[in-house]
């Protein structure tokens, strides 16, 4: 688990000009609001000059008690005003930046997440699932930090740096050069050195979550261990674990106790050096204690951004990832209705006369597996009205005809036409609007039964609803969920029976009412009870109505109009049932006989 966590993590990337560029890409999110930001970065340096006057006055208090007591309560009052206006503009940064950064982030979020969805499906197989919702999540999150505090500390403390060295210098030249000789050292050796601890904390975990994998494992699976006699192998393999484990973390506490022996050497080592050589000062009249007493505070002011710099400068490069990831999925073509544009000038036109679905010769690897064709000159046409149904064995390539139909990928070879007009010439919209698809595993939407059905045509009445249901075999069972068809299906339909879920996607199919219905294998996974609801609901939905049926099972194939046989890419027979029959050593046949023998031994 935490392993998981540390590799979601969104990578360093160095500060470059090109990497700034694409940071730039993100004005168009901000600019709606860019007059508040301009509020906030003006609050953001009023509050940080207003701080850099604070240890002046807090000087001058110290000095006015030697030299001129009665100016007392009037320095101490312009300290509380400072604190006061600081304050007030410390509120406004925070409040503008915040307003301006949770806007433009749900601007560039939902511009994302439009985007991912308009991506094509083979961009979802590339891409692990969990990495886009990183995108969304956490990578969003770092931009959200950058602009939120990143930003604003970085430009505090580039104030304060450059202002409190001014300040010193006027005050007295030749105690700053001697600070600025002494202190950035030392804070610059305390920050490598503190990064060092921590990655070194962090090798410290990953051996320890390592040694905990083997706990882990093996209580699980103790039966295992034990049947093997495998207890002592174990207890070494965990000995040794926590023995790195702990050479580690001694190791770590040498680092630990070396680095507060520095800071109290090197760091108040440096501040005695600076008040040593203040005190001579003072001493020869050069400087007033007041003044020494401010230049303190202002040194660890100093001290303290350039420590907090190094901090900056790494979140600064976590942005620059972040953004890089976030810009190259933007840059993820889209998928378009005519990919290649010559197609169009010879646009074919639909045509009720054509048939519904033709391949010709289509070839098809997937893009992910080139070197393994899927389709190897496919031929398949499916008429007007006709019920067609697909066998063939698993992996044949059977759900791949279905992805490109519904032009989830294109043929490299061959072509696709629907109603006689190239698939690739229909707008995807209009394509996808006139089929329905019960696909193999029927995945819902955690919502309500209702919600789920009425997908497919989210203006549907309720009335038309309740039909499909019916129509469906679904209606019964929803009617016994005391909350009906407001019963919330859990997490991806968790909550309901694989038929039941079956039932609903058909519901959802037939509600659509559509022009080509595609079953992928819709009762596949079911019990006998289920399968002959499911098959008497799928015998409605089909009827009178163009459709291509995938199944392995009898029962759903033998009274289609035309059966087609797909073998090693390529349709090898087709015809009727009794047709198919007839052939002598037929791959149809053998099939159809497989299952007989099947049901005859399993029964
Ligand atoms: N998204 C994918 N990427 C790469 N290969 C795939 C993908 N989907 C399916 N395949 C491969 O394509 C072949 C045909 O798969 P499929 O059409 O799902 O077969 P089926 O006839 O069982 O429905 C199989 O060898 C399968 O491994
Ligand atoms: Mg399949």
């Amino acid at each position: 688990m935490a392993k998981a966590q540390f590799g979601n993590k969104t990578p360093k990337k160095p500060i470059t000009w090109t990497a700034l560029k694409q940071m730039s890409r993100m004005y168009v999110h901000v600019k709606p609001y860019r007059g508040e930001f301009l509020v906030g970065l003006l609050m953001l340096l009023l509050s940080s000059g207003s701080n850099l006057a604070f240890p002046k006055y807090l000087g001058e208090l110290v000095d006015a008690a030697q030299t001129d007591p009665s100016a007392i309560d009037g320095i101490a009052l312009t300290l509380i005003l400072i604190l006061l206006a600081q304050s007030v503009f410390s509120f406004g940064r925070i409040f503008f930046f915040e307003r301006v950064a949770q806007r433009s982030l749900a601007s560039l979020r939902s511009a994302m997440y439009n985007h991912l969805v308009s991506l094509p499906l083979p961009f979802f197989h590339e891409k692990r699932i969990g990495e886009l919702t990183n995108r969304l999540q956490s990578d969003i999150g770092v931009l959200q930090e950058t602009f939120t505090s990143t930003l604003a500390e970085f430009i505090r403390q580039i104030v304060i740096i450059v202002g409190g060295i001014a300040l010193l210098v006027y005050q007295s030249p030749s105690l700053t050069g001697f600070m600025l000789l002494v202190l950035p050292l030392v804070v610059i050796l305390g920050v490598a050195f503190g990064s060092r601890i921590r990655k070194y904390a962090k090798d410290v975990q990953t051996a320890s979550a390592e040694s905990n994998t083997i706990v882990d494992e093996t209580l699980s699976a103790v039966a295992t261990v034990k049947a093997y006699t495998q207890e002592g192998f174990e207890k070494n393999r965990y000995r040794t674990a926590l023995d790195h484990v702990a050479a580690l973390g001694i190791r770590g506490g040498i680092y630990r106790g070396a680095f507060s022996s520095f800071i109290i050497l090197g760091l108040f080592g440096a501040l005695v050096a600076v008040i040593w050589k203040g005190a001579s000062l003072i001493a020869t009249g050069e400087m007033a204690s007041g003044q020494l007493f401010s230049f303190v505070i202002y040194s660890g002011f100093i001290g303290g951004s350039v420590g907090g710099l190094a901090d900056v400068y790494s979140r600064l490069q976590r942005a620059m990832g972040a953004t890089e990831a976030i810009m190259a999925m933007l840059d993820e073509q889209p998928e378009t209705s005519n990919p290649q544009p010559e197609t169009s000038n010879q646009q074919s036109a639909a045509s009720n006369q054509q048939p519904a679905v033709t391949f010709r010769n289509v070839h098809f690897a997937y893009p992910t597996r080139p070197d393994v064709p899927v389709l190897q000159g496919l031929n398949l046409e499916i008429r007007e009205g006709q019920q067609c149904a697909l066998v063939g064995s698993s992996g044949a390539g059977k759900s791949t005809v279905v992805q490109l139909l519904y032009r989830f990928h294109d043929p490299q070879q061959g072509e696709l036409l629907v109603q006689g007009r190239d698939a690739r010439d229909w707008p995807l919209d209009e394509l996808r609007g006139r089929m329905a698809w019960v696909p193999q595993d029927v995945v819902l939407f955690g919502r309500s039964i209702l919600e789920n059905i009425r997908y497919s045509r989210p203006e549907a009445s309720d009335e038309e609803v309740r039909r499909a249901a019916e129509d469906a075999n679904a209606w019964e069972f929803i009617e016994r969920f005391p909350d009906g068809w407001n019963t919330q299906v859990g997490e991806r339909g968790v909550q309901l029976s694989g038929g039941q879920r079956q039932r609903i996607a058909i519901a959802r199919a037939m509600l659509r009412d559509p022009k080509l219905l595609v079953l992928d294998e819709a009762t596949s996974s079911l019990d006998p009870e289920s399968e002959s609801l499911v098959q008497g609901a799928l015998e409605t939905l089909m009827r009178g109505r163009t459709s291509l049926v995938i199944a392995h099972r009898l029962s759903t194939v033998r009274h289609a109009d035309v059966i087609a046989f797909i073998h090693e890419g390529q349709i090898a027979e087709m015809g009727s049932h009794d047709e198919l029959m007839q052939l002598d050593g037929g791959r149809y046949r053998a099939f159809v006989q497989k299952q007989w023998n099947g049901t005859l031994t399993s029964h």
